[in-house]
């Protein structure tokens, strides 16, 4: 009994004994051996610059993924300016090559515009009534005088009618002689050169023709009135555009 009362009292002490150097522990900061404090210290020292290190290196990371992203962005752009670039280029010769037809079909509705009226009215030929003519002050002979006119797109010239002829020789000086289209065939009939068919207006002069040898076979137009002619000799002409007369 004595000395289960001293083991007792020995637990008691002992325990505040305890408890009092834990509180003395507590106040000081330090529930733990110096050498454990002091591993524990680099540990997390370690783990520190660990982290610092992992955090520097994801850095480095995210500015290599930064600038690898700039790279693509810059090449997406780059390729959308070249593609761009492309299509404007596109554009601009689809808008030039329309251009350059609508230039070309310009000049060909003028060209083609005096060609169409060039094919009944001949550069230089004139409206006197209601057909077109060209006097010719070139003095050459009767077979020339017929080339010239069909250079000229036309041919010599036939009337007719009065008032065509008429009108006709009102713009002539008299005194000046000039050929027409009006020639002797092998029976002796007088034709258009330009229609082949027998001449609708005549107006002999008053001896004319005069040739029974038929040696004498062109017509000029003199003073107003036709006479048959030596085809040799040289005189101005005139001519006509189309050949229905
Ligand atoms: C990425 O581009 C942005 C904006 O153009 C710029 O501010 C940044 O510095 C660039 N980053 C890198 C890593 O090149
Ligand atoms: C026509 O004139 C030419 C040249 O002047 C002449 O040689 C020819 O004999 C004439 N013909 C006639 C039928 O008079």
């Amino acid at each position: 009994m004595h000395n289960f009362g001293t083991l007792f009292l020995w637990v008691l002490a002992s325990c505040n004994l305890w408890v009092g150097s834990l509180a003395e522990d507590l106040q000081t900061g330090s529930i733990l051996p110096q050498g454990v404090e002091a591993k524990l210290e680099d540990q997390h020292q370690q783990a520190q610059a660990k982290l610092e290190d992992q955090h520097q290196t994801l850095q480095t990371n995210l500015g290599v993924y930064q600038a690898k992203l700039n790279e693509s962005l810059l090449a997406v752009q780059t390729r959308l300016e070249t593609q761009f670039q492309a299509a404007l280029s596109k554009v601009e010769n689809q808008l030039q090559a329309m251009s350059n037809k609508m230039d070309e079909l310009e000049r060909a509705v003028k060209v083609r515009v005096p060609d169409l009226v060039g094919n009944t009215i001949p550069h230089g030929f004139e409206q006197i009534g209601t057909r077109y003519f060209h006097v010719a002050n070139e003095r050459v002979d009767w077979a020339t005088a017929r080339i010239r006119c069909y250079e000229m797109g036309g041919f010599l010239a036939t009337f007719q009618n009065e008032d065509e002829f008429s009108t006709i020789t009102a713009k002539l000086p008299r005194w000046q002689g000039y050929w027409l289209g009006i020639n002797r065939d092998t029976n002796g009939h007088f034709v258009s050169v330009a229609s082949h068919k027998p001449v609708q207006f005549l107006k002999w002069h008053k001896a004319d023709p005069n040739d029974e040898n038929h040696l004498i076979n062109c017509a000029l137009l003199h003073q107003g009135e036709m006479w048959d002619h030596n085809c040799s000799t040289r005189w101005n002409f005139i001519c006509q555009a189309g050949n229905e007369t």
